[in-house]
């Protein structure tokens, strides 16, 4: 119950905080935003993109009780930005330094089965994996963490995720804030839960999971950013274990939603709210004026669910923005943003059902050596997914961007109507999801789906696809592909 209250405890009612704690905002207490450093890097001639991320233990100064146990990529907590653009060859060099094995996911990002970082491709404490892929997807905000069985909870938790962005000529080509850390900021979005000396506890699973009662944002907590230019478009990415957030404004100004997982919406959407669960990001443009403060925070939000265990009645503040006195003026966000087809109910040959259940995904936990599904590589699907408890679920699909076909058989809203590689699945509603599966075929490596509330899809809410050519059989998965 402490930690409900704080949590509701919203700014205008706080008393003086003897430090950065969510919901508490004296003026001068807040923490300066941490912008991860985006790795630069340049592909050498006729080599791919290079990137090398070490996955590490350390300790990190986070809340004034003191400093915390956690890992991180090239650093103590979360990692680098990487920034990869549309047409080019990209190799990550990940060593692990850790005592346990782990593996990096690349969010959203559609790679060949052997590079796409799930629970097969385990990095042994000590090895490096090196996956090489081209990156063939139009300019979005995507993520980068661990997936280990079982453990992917954990390891996000103690501080394993990053941010990668992709780039492309279309979205350079529109006047958006574009400069890094300056107009165009990360927010990766966590909570967690510390004890009286710093030490980051887990807390008792609820319904979705772990619920902390401390936001982080970047990593910081009590965040502060100030702010140059009149403009500043957020990447907000929803990286906490189980929490939902509804994002806005404490004024409830309204602001120009211009992404979603995928990419661009086809036109920048006016809202004050956002919705992104675990998972999800989402692209903001906000205005400000010069001299402000207005704090960005998460309200409560209607899950569909009975709010216990949910997180959906907590407030709290999550990033305050200062805007400095005299503001560089920046050009209003363009009109149209991208082409989006629509695809056709009509363009898909299969229809599969997934019906979410308890710990569970059509009556099977996760098995790490069966195929669930075995998909033709060039064609479309429809997935029919089916939230069946009273307890919020998501449904995130691996190497692969769908789009919202309906949702309760109504069309999505504007907001979800772009593409989306993770979606909300409110209980006791249907969603149709379409999706066209291209690339590089693999009968022998799955992909994954998954409920991407962590503790879920660590207890079983998940299963396993592959691609194949046409006419082609799913061969049985090798029981142990570690890189040593
Ligand atoms: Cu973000 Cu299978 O995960
Ligand atoms: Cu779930």
């Amino acid at each position: 119950a402490g930690a409900t209250a704080l949590l509701s405890g919203c700014a205008e009612d706080s008393t003086a905080a003897d430090g950065p704690q969510p919901g508490r905002d004296s003026a001068g207490d807040r923490n300066r935003l941490h912008v991860p450093p985006l790795v630069e890097s340049s592909p050498g001639a006729g080599q791919p993109r290079t990137f090398d991320l070490i996955v590490q233990a350390g300790r990190s100064a986070i809340v004034p009780a003191g400093e915390t146990d956690t890992w991180g990529y090239n650093g103590t907590q979360l990692g680098p930005t990487l920034r990869v653009r549309r047409g080019e060859q990209v190799r990550v060099n990940v060593r692990n330094t850790l005592g346990e094995a782990t593996s990096v996911h690349w969010h959203g990002m559609h790679v060949p089965a052997t590079a796409d970082g799930g629970p097969h491709q385990s990095i042994d404490p000590g090895a490096t994996w090196s996956p090489v892929w081209t990156v063939d997807q139009p300019a979005a905000t995507l993520w980068y963490h661990p997936h280990p069985h079982g453990q992917t909870e954990a390891h996000v938790y103690r501080g394993l995720s990053g941010m990668l962005i992709v780039d492309d000529d279309d979205e350079a080509r529109l006047a958006l804030p574009r400069t890094y850390g300056v107009d165009d900021i990360p927010v990766i979005v966590q909570d967690k839960t510390f004890d009286e000396t710093g030490r980051l506890i887990d807390t008792t699973h609820v319904g979705t999971g772990m619920l902390g009662d401390t936001i982080l944002v970047n990593g910081t907590a009590g965040a502060q950013f100030t702010a140059t230019s009149d403009r500043v478009r957020m990447r907000l990415l929803n990286a906490s274990t189980a929490r939902s957030y509804a994002f806005g404004f404490a004024d409830d100004r309204e602001f120009d939603l211009i992404a979603t997982d995928g990419g661009l919406l086809a036109a920048p959407l006016r809202t004050a709210r956002i919705t992104l669960t675990p998972g999800e990001r989402a692209e903001i443009i906000v205005s400000l004026t010069g001299g402000e403060q207005v704090m960005f925070r998460s309200y409560p939000q209607d899950l569909g669910a009975s709010g216990a265990g949910t997180g959906a009645d907590d407030m709290f503040d999550v990033l305050r923005l200062d805007a400095a006195a005299g503001l560089r003026s920046s050009p209003p966000t363009p009109d149209r943003l991208t082409r989006l087809d629509r695809l056709p109910a009509s363009a898909a040959r299969t229809t599969r059902r997934f019906e979410i259940n308890l710990d569970r995904i059509n009556d099977e936990k996760m098995d790490m050596s069966r195929v669930d599904q075995v998909v033709t590589m060039n064609t479309t699907e429809i997935w029919e997914v089916a939230n069946t408890t009273r307890t919020p679920h998501n449904f995130h699909v691996h190497g692969v961007r769908f789009q919202i076909l309906t949702i309760d058989g109504q069309d999505p809203p504007a907001e979800l109507a772009g593409w989306k590689d993770t979606v909300y699945t409110p209980p006791g509603i249907p969603l149709r999801l379409i999706m066209r599966f291209t690339g590089s075929t693999d009968p022998v490596t799955p992909y994954m789906y998954h409920c991407h509330m962590l503790w879920h899809e660590d207890i079983g809410m998940m299963g396993q696809f592959v691609i194949v050519a046409p006419g082609e059989q799913a061969a049985t998965i090798p029981t142990a592909e570690h890189q040593h």
